[in-house]
């Protein structure tokens, strides 16, 4: 694929199909986007790969967590207190999950739900649904791959760049093999669950997750959200 096509093919999936992503394609994507730039060189992330009985055992830990999380949230002060004490419940990943969005940032992140919404014909209100569609990031969208990102906490966000940088070219090399891929910031929400099954160094932040797999033939596949024209990406010239 010409490296435009493959730009303009790379969207975020939320529905994949069964077929397995076989070691040698896996592989084979994590060695191209190893290749990505870093500051000095240092890579300063480290990646787990979960498949198989390993993601199994995720796909069914993690949504009741999420349940809970939302029902906490829905909860009395008192039930939200005694969770911050006991933490049971309570997200332990490594950064701060974004609740309040910045307020000139938040209708773009409103537009985009809502367009999403719309298009699986999801009302506003109806937060079954919603809640439902959401409840999906935590089975991976039915992926055969998750991928999660760790960054060196010494490099602080310049780390994050770096993984960044790693993201987009693991989703582009993954893309270019006919694969398909959506990075997860809510599978940073909690990091005990990876921890039962990867030796995950200590000073490595657990950053972002991304399912991995085939592009499965759903109207939530369709979704394309637009982007900002680039005159509102430019920083206006005195
Ligand atoms: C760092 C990062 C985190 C994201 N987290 C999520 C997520 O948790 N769940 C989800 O469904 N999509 C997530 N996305 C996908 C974005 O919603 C998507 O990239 C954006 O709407 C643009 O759509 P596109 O990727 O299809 O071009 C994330 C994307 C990035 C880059």
């Amino acid at each position: 694929m010409e490296f435009k096509d493959v730009m303009a093919r790379r969207h975020s999936v939320r529905a994949f199909t069964d077929q397995p992503v076989s070691e040698k394609v896996l592989n084979k994507l994590l060695s191209t986007a190893a290749s990505a730039p870093s500051w000095s060189n240092t890579q300063p992330y480290q990646i787990a790969v979960a498949k198989g009985e390993v993601l199994e055992d995720l796909r069914q830990t993690l949504p009741p967590m999420f349940d809970e999380l939302m029902d906490l949230a829905k909860g009395s002060k008192f039930k939200q207190l005694k969770a911050m004490v006991t933490k049971k419940g309570m997200p332990d990943g490594d950064f701060k999950p974004v609740t309040d969005y910045p307020k000139d940032l938040q209708p773009r992140r409103s537009a985009t739900g809502y367009q999403l919404y719309e298009l699986l014909g999801i009302q506003r209100d109806d937060k079954q649904a919603r809640h439902q569609q959401m409840r999906e990031n935590f089975r991976f969208f039915n992926a055969p791959v998750a991928v999660f990102i760790f960054v060196h906490e010494g490099l602080d966000v310049y780390s994050a760049l770096d993984a960044g940088i790693f993201l987009q070219s693991l989703m582009l090399a993954a893309t270019d093999a006919g694969l398909a891929t959506c990075a997860q910031g809510a599978l940073a929400i909690w990091r005990s669950p990876l921890e039962k099954h990867f030796n995950i160094p200590e000073n490595y932040k657990l950053l972002c997750g991304m399912s991995l797999g085939y592009e499965a033939d759903e109207t939530i596949n369709q979704f394309k959200p637009e982007r900002q024209p680039l005159e509102a990406l430019l920083v206006p010239k005195k």
